[in-house]
């Protein structure tokens, strides 16, 4: 069989400190599930680059990323008080560029609430949904402009894309996945009593693709009520299909409800394989945390779970998810920084999954 060839970009901040310890729990898996070893190539990119070089994601580089078999990424951005860097530049140029250019129309977020993390919620229920975020259009794709920039009369628009094509792929999707499993279920959320052309479109397409899934039951949810009951009742969702934006905000809010950002992972899946696709932990590069050892690395390593089981590599995703419930069973909750008050550093988090797989 053959090496299992990736791009790593850990990033700024916490993102190099997650993604050693995912690929460390990933070797390990590898290893115990008798799959052919996986080689690395570091990618030093981010806003720390940015600031030493001026590149953001030159052609030459992305090309390279093209050719390797999957990316895992931690997360890029300085902290948001940081002037020397413009808002949005590192974001835009680097993250927002790599999804488009290599096609990463699907965005699969999982929650889950383990046993024993600690919810918010007063009664959480047994929290297993995905969230299939769309990944390349909505208000996401930079279309827009000022005018009259700094005056009284200035206009500002971010106008948001949905094609029938990227709509109709990410739903398909939703739909394919919900048929595997157990309640069958597709939820779309969006804003169509507000959002009429792009809403209608997503409306429209859900129900299309929903006729050619007669055993996958669905319904709608505008997106204000989504998070009424993702805090309410969060058990209630299976398979939740979503735009960018909506997507990404929910997705933060699912994390909050599972145990925390330190634990969401995912994948930015091209469907086609006409590219790699990138699995990476939800959370940015937490600057207020960083270079201490504070950071929870399981939703980094969960993610490179995601990328295995990709990769077609289902036994060492199985012993990576096997591992870290049993970590997070044992820890009572999430391991490490802000969410836990850093019980063990991040590295030992890591160590700890590694030899359990
Ligand atoms: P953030 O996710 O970096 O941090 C939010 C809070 O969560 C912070 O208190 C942080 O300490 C905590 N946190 C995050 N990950 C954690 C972990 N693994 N373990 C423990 N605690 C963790 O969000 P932010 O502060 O809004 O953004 C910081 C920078 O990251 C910005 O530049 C932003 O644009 C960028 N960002 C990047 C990505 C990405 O690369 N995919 C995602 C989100 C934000
Ligand atoms: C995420 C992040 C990104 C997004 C930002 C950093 C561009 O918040 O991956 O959720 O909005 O998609
Ligand atoms: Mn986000």
């Amino acid at each position: 069989a053959a090496a299992l060839d990736l791009a790593v970009i850990g990033g700024d901040g916490i993102g190099p400190e997650v993604t050693a310890e995912a690929l460390k729990v990933m070797r390990a898996a590898t290893a115990a599930a008798g799959d052919a070893e996986i080689r690395a190539t570091e990618y030093t990119l981010g806003a720390a680059h940015w600031l030493a070089t001026g590149e953001t994601l030159t052609d030459e580089a992305l090309e390279q990323l093209r050719g390797h078999d999957a990316i895992l990424f931690g997360a890029v951005g300085a902290a948001p008080n940081d002037t020397r860097i413009p808002s949005g530049l590192i974001e835009r140029e680097l993250l927002l560029k790599l999804r488009f250019s290599l096609d990463h129309g699907v965005n699969l977020r999982p929650s889950r609430l383990y046993p024993g993390v600690p919810s918010p919620l007063a009664h959480p229920g047994d929290i297993d949904f995905v969230v299939v975020r769309e990944g390349t259009e909505g208000p996401y794709v930079g279309n827009g402009g000022a005018i009259r920039t700094g005056t009284a009369q200035e206009i500002a628009t971010e106008v948001s894309i949905n094609t029938a094509f990227g709509v109709e792929r990410v739903v398909r999707h939703a739909f394919a996945l919900a048929a595997t499993r157990e309640r069958r279920h597709v939820t779309l959320v969006h804003k169509h009593n507000v959002l009429v052309h792009a809403g209608h479109l997503w409306r429209r397409t859900v129900e299309a693709v929903a006729t050619e899934h007669p055993d996958v039951t669905h319904d709608y949810m505008h997106v204000d009520a989504a998070t009424i009951f993702m805090t309410t009742d969060p058990a209630r969702f299976d398979v939740i299909v979503t735009d960018n934006l909506f997507g990404d905000i929910l997705t933060d809010l699912a994390a909050a409800v599972t145990g925390g950002i330190g634990l969401a992972a995912s994948g930015n899946v091209n469907i086609s394989g006409t590219a790699p696709s990138m699995f990476e932990p939800v959370h940015g590069s937490a600057p207020d945390i960083a270079g201490q050892q504070k950071a929870d690395p399981t939703a980094a390593i969960l993610s490179g779970a995601l990328l295995l089981e990709h990769a077609g590599r289902p036994e060492a995703a199985r012993r990576i998810n096997e591992a870290v419930y049993a970590d997070i069973a044992a820890r009572g909750g999430a391991g490490g920084g802000a969410d836990s008050g850093a019980v063990r550093s991040t590295a030992e988090i890591g160590d700890a999954i590694a030899r359990s797989v």
